[in-house]
Parts: structure tokens; C-alpha cells; sequence
């Protein structure tokens, strides 16, 4: 690899203390955190300045959807970079355009009108700006089980625990509960699920509800793919009582799933579509909300208000369309589709062979375990929101095999890039059989 000119290459063991001294780590405390070095990955794989190779079952943040350093998004951005590097939000550029047509032809029925933000949360935000100013109503309804960002707004949106620390939040906010309670207690039926929903919409006045803001496919919160007639009948729900329906694809989107957008599985048409991850393939960061027309069409003569000083970045949405393109020459979608029939069945492998998974999920490459102390109890091998020795025994496992992956709670997740090949998922599959087998072992030990 050629020398920097800029500065001396850093050791591993160099970046780690001069990162860990200089910034800080999200979401944890800062003497709990031990990252690994990364100086350059390829395809399905990274690695450390001093060569130590990982395979990388999450794409890094479920984002790295067309693998590694891809010459072809590569071009785009550096081509961009020099022309035109980036234009004010009131400039019209042809990457700007071209996108914005782009995703109209991918998006899901008639959204066709899209916003351009930095990423994810703020995608949110901007849906429940226009969730707010299209209705005239000011509560969003979102779900217990799930993540939405980290701004003010999308922190409140958020279900999960990362909230608590972050209230209070913006006003208006109202949880709902899921279709699935966890392990123990499992999936509710699908009527009875919409029943309770709709229950608290009575409850809450629906006049009041400007949005239902959900995850199609629940991401870090437990690969949830929602029971067949759930999203129809909350498409319903929103219909009968004019509230927008928002479905957050951050994760779920650009063929994590075997589909462009999750819904397509079940062909229901959101009002409001956010997206980011995928997008670029994070090579560099953009979100977007995707509207119906007719959402649109409200701002004609109305003023929508919100904006952001890298709104419809050049260099972002060159790199997208770079990806999209990536993501169309190389079927990509359709190896989703593929190898998460792959996936599924090493999943289901696993799961036969160690006592400690107590269930598998899949849709395309979106997939996770969960494990058990006891299959009887089903009591998680981790308590909500908590870690456990054995877990931890799990993590470091996988990582001194070489497996990068997400472990959370009683959970591993299994989210590789959509450009991966049969044998690389094989081989994660293997390591990660080995980890769970010394955690089976672990258990043994422990009941012996
Ligand atoms: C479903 C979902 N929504 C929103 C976000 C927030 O996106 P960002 O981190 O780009 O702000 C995430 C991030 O993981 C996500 O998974």
C-alpha cells in the first residue's frame, strides 16, 4: 500500500490510543470500549494495519450493503469531488437531479418527492416535520421495539432503551407496543396486534395523530419481520383516520431484505419513506424522506421548514448514484435474495445443533440469533437491555476467529454485505458455529 503523503501510516496500536485520548465513542462508556484498528477493506472483508483480516458479517452499521471499497462508487465520488464538490441546498446540480429521479423509479408507488439529509435521524426528523405540517396534527405514534437516531427528535421517535438516558424529548411522542414481546412470550396474533393499535389511537383521539412512524423490518431491535397482514392492516389503520403512515427503511432499505425497500414484500405504499445506510452504501453520508405526491404537492405554495447546509450534497448523491448503479449491474438485490435463502438455512443449521439459539430470523441478509439459557424457559441468555458472561465469552470468540459482527443483549447479528459469496458466508457460518459451541460448552459447565 503506498505511504501517505499527508503523514506518517500509525500502528494499529497508534490509532487505537491516539483515537481513544482524542474522541469519543458513542453510546458507551469511554473506558469500555476496545475497537479495532481498521486500515482498509476490500469486498466482504477489513482489516488492521498490521494485516489481521476480519470477515464482515454487519456491514459494518448494516450500511456497507455493496461491499468494500467498490471501484465503481469509488470513481463516482472522486470524479465528483472534482467537479463540483458541493453547491448551496438553493442550487439545482445534475447529481441532485438525477438521483432525485433515480429513486422515484425505485420507490415504492407514487413517492417520487424526496428531501436529502446527512443521514438516518435526520431523515426522521424531517418526516415528522412533514408529517406535522401536512396533517395540521401534532402526535407520532412509534413503536417500543425499535431505533430511529439520535437527534432530538428521532431520540423520542427511538423505543429502545438508548431513549432513556436522552428524556425528556420533543412532545407529542406516544409508544405503542409491537407484535413480538421477546423471546419468552413471542408474537402476538396479527388482529390482535392492529386491535391494540387501533385501541390507542381512540385512546390518544386520532384527530391528534399526524404520523405512525415503524420500521418495516425491525433492525437492531431484533430482526422483527412483521406477520403477514400487519402492514396492510396498519396501512389501513393510518388510511381510515388520515394519519401518515412513515415506514423507516434506514436499515431495511436498498436490498437488505431481498427487495429495493422492505414494504415490497408485502406491497404497501408508505406516505413517508426514510432511508440513508444503503443509499451510498456509506461511502459517504446521506439520508433522504421520500413523500407521495400528494405530500408533496402541499408544499407548493407552502413553505416546508427545514433545511441543512449539506442538504442534497453533490458528492453524497453522486456516490448513490454510483450505488444504485452497483446495485442494478451486479443484481445485487437478487444475490440478497439468494444468499439469504443460503443464510436462512445456515441459520436453521445452527439452530439444530446448539442447545443455546432459542430462535433464528432471516428476510435476504438481515438476519440474527437469539440465544437461551434453557430451551424449556426460553430464558435469554442475557437480560433486556443487559450483557451476560456468556455473551461476552461469544464476542470475543467470534473476534479472535476473525468474524466482525454486532453481539447485543442475547443476540449476534448476521448482516453481510449483499455482494457476498456463497463460500465467504460459509465461512462466517463456521465461526460462527464455533462461537456458539463454546457457549454451549459454557452452559454445560455451569448445569455440571
Ligand atoms: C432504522 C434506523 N433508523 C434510523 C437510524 C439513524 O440513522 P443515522 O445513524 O444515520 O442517523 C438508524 C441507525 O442505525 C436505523 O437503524
Amino acid at each position: 500500500m503506498a505511504e501517505s503523503t499527508i503523514a506518517p501510516s500509525l500502528t494499529g496500536q497508534e490509532i487505537v490510543e491516539l483515537t481513544r485520548q482524542h474522541t469519543l465513542f458513542e453510546w458507551s462508556a469511554q473506558n469500555s470500549v476496545d475497537p479495532i484498528p481498521v486500515a482498509g477493506a476490500k469486498g466482504s472483508y477489513f482489516w488492521t494495519p498490521e494485516g489481521r483480516r476480519f470477515l464482515d458479517f454487519n456491514s459494518q452499521l448494516m450500511c456497507v450493503n455493496v461491499g468494500h471499497s467498490h471501484p465503481h462508487v469509488v470513481k463516482a465520488i472522486q470524479e465528483q469531488a472534482a467537479t463540483l464538490a458541493y453547491a448551496n441546498p438553493f442550487m439545482a446540480t445534475a447529481p441532485r437531479a438525477r438521483l432525485g429521479a433515480k429513486l422515484a423509479e425505485i420507490a415504492p408507488g407514487d413517492i417520487s418527492v424526496f428531501f436529502f439529509t446527512n443521514g438516518g435521524a435526520e431523515a426522521n426528523e424531517n418526516a415528522i416535520k412533514l408529517a406535522r405540517a401536512f396533517t395540521g396534527r401534532h402526535k407520532i405514534l412509534a413503536r417500543y421495539r425499535s431505533y430511529h437516531g439520535a437527534t432530538a427528535g428521532s431520540m423520542s421517535l427511538t423505543g429502545d432503551p438508548r431513549r432513556w438516558a436522552n428524556e425528556p424529548g420533543i412532545p407529542g411522542v406516544v409508544h405503542v407496543m409491537d407484535p413480538y414481546h421477546g423471546i419468552q412470550r413471542g408474537w402476538d396474533r396479527t388482529e390482535d396486534a392492529l386491535a391494540a393499535l387501533e385501541e390507542v389511537i381512540q385512546l390518544e383521539g386520532p384527530a391528534t395523530i399526524a404520523g405512525f412512524i415503524l420500521e418495516t423490518v425491525t433492525g437492531t431491535n431484533g430482526i422483527l419481520v412483521p406477520p403477514d397482514g400487519y402492514l396492510k392492516g396498519v396501512r389501513d389503520l393510518c388510511t381510515k383516520y388520515g394519519i401518515l403512515m412513515i415506514c423507516d427503511e434506514v436499515m431495511s432499505g436498498f436490498g437488505r431484505t431481498g427487495r429495493w425497500f422492505a414494504v415490497d414484500h408485502w406491497n404497501v405504499v408508505p406516505d413517508l419513506l426514510t432511508m440513508a445506510k444503503g443509499l451510498t452504501s456509506a461511502y459517504v453520508p446521506l439520508g433522504a424522506v421520500g413523500m407521495r405526491r400528494h405530500i408533496a404537492d402541499h408544499f407548493r405554495d407552502r413553505v416546508f421548514a427545514g433545511g441543512l447546509t449539506y442538504n442534497s450534497h453533490p458528492l453524497a448523491c453522486a456516490a448513490a448514484l454510483a450505488t444504485i448503479e452497483v446495485y442494478e449491474q451486479e443484481d445485487l438485490i437478487g444475490n440478497a435474495r439468494r444468499m439469504g435463502g443460503i443464510m436462512a438455512g445456515s441459520l436453521a443449521r445452527l439452530a439444530d445443533r446448539h442447545p443455546c439459539v432459542g430462535a433464528v430470523r432471516s428476510i435476504g441478509l438481515f438476519g440474527i440469533i437469539e440465544l437461551v439459557r434453557d430451551r424449556q424457559t426460553r430464558e435469554p441468555m442475557a437480560p433486556f437491555n443487559g450483557t451476560s458472561p456468556e455473551m461476552a465469552a461469544l464476542g470475543r470468540e467470534l473476534r479472535a476467529r476473525g468474524l466482525y459482527t454486532f453481539v447485543r443483549w442475547n443476540t449476534v447479528m448476521t448482516n453481510p454485505p449483499l455482494s457476498i459469496s456463497e463460500p465467504e458466508l460459509q465461512e462466517g457460518f463456521a465461526m460462527l458455529d464455533g462461537g456458539l459451541s463454546v457457549v454451549d460448552e459454557l452452559l454445560t459447565q455451569r448445569a455440571g
